[in-house]
């Protein structure tokens, strides 16, 4: 049978891995598809960067639409980024009755209903394994291996480039501003790193996992996003004394009244594997009520990692583009009609977790008992509780000390409601610190 030929639309780093890794891998992959898998057509507005990656034999244009109005292309790879242009794209790829491929999870968790309505209803397919930590076969776990499960919780370090960064402030002792300049200095971050550092790529993730995992449609717009910009060298270390590592965690959980969808900063207990996941390696827990707690690890960006991703939702579709629409495996796990709309996203107050807390307080008689009497009365009861010696926090002869509480369980709006008590005691001097710790048990 002839290869299914393929357009690619953009050929930055993940195109020419997925360029590189489909010619390498061509007679292995043939194999698994049952057809040869061709990229025949590359769009790319430096077409002199895009010849070079490609080599003879593949046409290379600068205008996208051309590669959609082909009609020997069934797949476009959609490797652009962002909602704009991108989004138009992926529209009318669709409305030209092709097959998507996508790497981008911020076009999917903002847009996502209206993409894949749009595809169900011209009964074309939208793959995006390699939305969601790169390498890392996510996606295909969660909508296929895990089916059987009622989904409990997921938790994930999903964003490499802030997990690069909090391993080295962790590591070296650093604060995040250093950390971000070396990590922009070595390539590691990009130039501009707002979305990785302000947590709103791990949100687009794990708004993604959110909808396969509990059927509900994608709601990036309720979901809680905390970056590490904030993060104190010193929290870290303090954690560390507690038993804990601090982790820029992507979490979703089935909740008594209903989804709790939030990206932040969390104390994890060291002994854990998902502390342990340095550098800009990702990992994701999911629980399942059947299988217990399961752990995915590897690489959760790059070239050929995320071409690896890409070349299996390639493989998929060529298995499946002749079968029947309604046979397929829906796009987000649950049929289209079988969507849960009872179920929605908790707001913030309403979520329950334990915390961290880093008090500044004057270092004289009272203040511990007036602190904790004031969190018994809120009703929040304390784990654990380190006071640091004054001279270790302020030098010599210093009248302040730092208070680290550890709370166990509590509501999150009845925190905030504490906080802002104890924040306007006249012996706390410094506005108080507030991670939240997950146990993940
Ligand atoms: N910028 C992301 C990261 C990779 O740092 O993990 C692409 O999602």
């Amino acid at each position: 049978m002839k290869p299914i030929q393929v357009g690619l639309l953009g050929i930055g780093t993940v195109g020419s891995g997925t360029f590189n890794v489909l010619k390498r891998n061509q007679e292995e992959i043939k194999r698994r598809a049952g057809r040869g898998i061709e990229i025949t057509m590359v769009a790319d507005l430096d077409t002199a960067r895009a010849s070079a990656a490609v080599g003879e034999g593949v046409q290379v244009v600068s205008d996208a639409r051309a590669v959609i109005a082909n009609p020997d292309i069934d797949i476009v790879i959609e490797l652009i980024g962002g909602y704009g242009i991108a989004k138009q794209l992926v529209m009318e790829a669709i409305a030209a009755g092709k097959h998507v491929v996508t790497a981008n999870k911020a076009l999917l968790a903002v847009h996502g209903t209206e993409i894949f309505e749009a595809a169900q209803a011209k009964g074309v397919m939208v793959a995006f394994e390699a939305a969601v930590a790169g390498g890392i076969p996510i996606i295909k776990a969660l909508r296929e291996g895990l089916t059987a499960n009622s989904i409990q919780w997921i938790a994930g370090i999903i964003n490499g480039t802030t997990n690069f960064i909090l391993s080295e402030m962790r590591d070296k002792g650093l604060d995040f501003a250093t950390v971000l300049k070396e990590a922009q200095r070595l390539g590691y971050a990009e130039a501009d790193p707002t979305f990785d550092i302000e947590g709103v790529d791990a949100a687009h993730k794990v708004t993604l996992m959110s909808a396969i995992a509990f059927g509900i449609p994608v709601q990036f717009a309720k979901a809680h996003v905390e970056g590490i910009t904030k993060l104190a060298a010193q929290d870290i270390k303090y954690a560390e004394q507690l038993g804990y590592r601090i982790k820029l965690l992507g979490i979703t959980r089935r909740a008594a009244g209903g989804i709790e969808l939030r990206v932040h900063p969390a104390l994890v207990p060291a002994k854990r594997l998902l502390a342990n996941v340095e550098g800009a390696m990702n990992a994701v827990v999911v629980h399942g009520d059947a299988v217990g707690t399961t752990l995915y690890y590897g690489k959760g960006a790059g070239s050929e990692p995320t071409a690896s991703a890409v070349i299996a939702d390639l493989v998929d579709i060529t298995r499946l583009h002749t079968a029947d629409a309604a046979q397929r495996v829906p796009h987000l796990a649950f049929h289209p009609n079988a969507m849960s709309d009872h179920l929605d996203v908790l707001p913030m107050r309403d979520v329950v977790t334990s915390y961290y807390l880093r008090l500044r307080v004057a270092d004289e008689a009272g203040v511990l008992a007036r602190v904790t009497g004031l969190l018994a009365n809120a009703g929040i009861s304390i784990d654990a509780v380190l006071q640091r010696e004054a001279d270790e926090v302020g030098g010599e002869g210093s009248t302040q000390t730092d208070l680290i509480i550890l709370t166990h369980d509590t509501k999150e709006g009845t925190v905030d409601d504490a906080l802002a008590e104890l924040q306007a005691l006249p012996s706390v001097l410094a506005p108080i610190v507030r991670i939240r710790k997950e146990e993940l048990s």
